[in-house]
């Protein structure tokens, strides 16, 4: 079956990126992007391509060769579903924060309505793609719920994560490692392969049963932050020891069998997924009693939640055990560089923790809004104060605290930097992205994570 119509459900940070790559790369297939946020659908329309709803390198061309040809942002869910043979499910599965599974399970509210939605609409047959990241044994519940609930047209489920990550989501698109499939229709699966087949090699299009692909994906992302746990594990036996974490993770990284990738020592992983699905694992592994397994993942978010907070114990710990009053600059908010993304960033965690200390603290973000700032700190961000110039949000401060490794935070006047702030003054670099030497040479009283002073 050759796909002419797609439609995708949720124009988030994945929904967007993802069709406006398939867009892109296959002119003749008509992509249509719908969501129920109407602001956002907006943003995605606009002529001013910096106002596009999430920040990507890349992603403003991309969306500018493709929108309006056979790329489209719309709000009618209905008739964008009506006239597409595959659909994208691409909505959040945020952590579910009511009832059993607490704080843990993955809440598939969002997905429910979606599937209930394509079954009242469709009157042909559609292939349904899960894109949101799933339990495994979500396609089930999806296929239950088109079967009874539908007009009598015939439903094919499909499970096709997302790897992106945020930041390279346009790079990671045109050159994955790898699209994964997982069905157990022959021709569905082709219909999908097909699409990505016009520009991802077919030994990189790998196909399994729909449970290995959703399993994939939960796995996926337990790896990788447990990489990530394990070298800030590691950071903190290093600042006792007179090792340093970056010549660690070189000399490991080496190893082929371990390799260099995602060994930075940091303030602690962020962003939307890792924990969530994390849990999520957790969870589904105490649904089956299988309790060690479950303890074992969940020690990475343990793990990540110790790194976070003992972040901003040492900057109380190291300036003579008060910062209340004490102004302290922290550059960077965004969960990682080259996204406006703030979702679990640590710069949340960090920021409260100081503000609970009373310190005053000014951010500076080259590319996260004011306002989302103040949104992320609730009822405390009264307590901040927000600047647009890092030198101005430095001048004065008693410490810096680096929370997101920007390049640019790499190129800046550090003299200048050091001769506006108060003596002694202090850097806690959370990313390891400035000279040590360099920086301690100015007269900087410099803290990286992972080494010690
Ligand atoms: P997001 O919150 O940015 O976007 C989801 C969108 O879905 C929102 O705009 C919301 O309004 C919309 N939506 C929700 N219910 C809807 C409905 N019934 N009808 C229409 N629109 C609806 O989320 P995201 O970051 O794009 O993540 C989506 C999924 O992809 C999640 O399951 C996530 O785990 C997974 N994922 C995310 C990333 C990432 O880098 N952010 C990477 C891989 C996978
Ligand atoms: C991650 C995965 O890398 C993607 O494959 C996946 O698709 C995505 O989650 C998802 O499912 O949402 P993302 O969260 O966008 O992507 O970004 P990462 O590059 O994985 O970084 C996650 C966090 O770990 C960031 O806060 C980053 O700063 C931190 N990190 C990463 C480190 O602290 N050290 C490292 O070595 C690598």
């Amino acid at each position: 079956m050759k796909i002419d119509s797609i439609c995708c459900i949720g124009a988030g940070y994945v929904g967007g990126p993802t069709m406006a790559v398939i867009a892109q790369k296959c002119p003749d297939i008509k992509v249509t992007v719908v969501d129920l946020n109407e602001a956002r659908i907006a943003a995605w329309n606009d002529t001013d391509l910096n106002k596009l709803p999430v920040y990507e390198p890349g992603l403003a061309e991309v969306v500018k060769e493709a929108r309006g040809r056979n790329l489209f942002f719309s709000t009618e869910v209905d008739k964008a579903i009506d006239e597409a043979q595959m659909i994208f499910i691409s909505v959040n599965t945020p952590t579910k924060m009511y009832g059993a599974g607490k704080g843990m399970a993955a809440d598939l509210k969002y997905i429910e309505l979606c599937a209930r939605q394509i079954a009242r609409v469709a009157k042909s047959d559609k292939i349904v793609v899960e894109k949101s990241t799933l339990p495994v044994r979500t396609a089930e519940a999806i296929k239950s719920i088109l079967d009874n609930t539908g007009n009598g047209v015939n439903f094919q489920i499909l499970s096709n994560p997302e790897f992106l990550a945020e930041g390279t989501a346009v790079q990671d698109l045109h050159n994955p490692d790898r699209v994964l499939i997982g069905g157990n229709d022959p021709e569905a699966i082709q219909a999908l392969a097909e699409v990505y087949g016009r520009w991802v090699p077919q030994e990189r299009i790998l196909t399994t049963n729909v449970w290995s692909s959703e399993l994939s994906k939960l796995t996926a992302n337990a790896f990788l932050a447990q990489r990530v746990s394990s070298i800030n594990a590691i950071s903190e036996l290093c600042e006792k020891t007179e090792a340093d974490v970056s010549e660690v993770a070189k000399a490991i990284g080496m190893d082929s069998r371990i390799g260099s990738k995602f060994l930075k020592a940091s303030v602690g992983f962020g962003g939307s997924c890792f924990q969530k699905d994390i849990l999520n694992l957790v969870y589904i592994a105490k649904s089956y009693g299988l309790h060690e397994v479950a303890d074992y993942w969940e020690q990475v978010v343990i793990m990540n939640d110790h790194q976070k907070h003992r972040f901003a114990k040492n900057i109380v710990r190291t300036l003579y055990n008060t910062v209340s009053g004490k102004k302290i600059a922290m550059l960077g908010w965004a969960f990682k560089k080259d996204t406006n993304d703030t979702r679990e960033s640590a710069a949340i965690n960090v920021a409260q923790d100081l503000i609970n200390e009373e310190a005053k603290v000014v951010v500076y973000d080259p590319k996260v809004e004011k306002s989302q700032i103040e949104f992320d700190l609730g009822n405390q961000s009264e307590a901040i104060a927000v600047e647009t110039n890092p030198y101005e949000a430095c001048k004065n401060a008693h410490a810096i605290a680096i929370l997101t490794e920007w390049d640019e935070f790499t190129t800046y006047d550090w003299q200048k930097i050091y001769d506006s702030m108060l003596k002694p003054a202090f850097v806690f670099d959370g990313r390891n992205i400035l000279d040590k030497q360099k920086m301690k040479d100015i007269g900087f009283v410099y803290n990286a994570v992972g080494s010690s002073n």
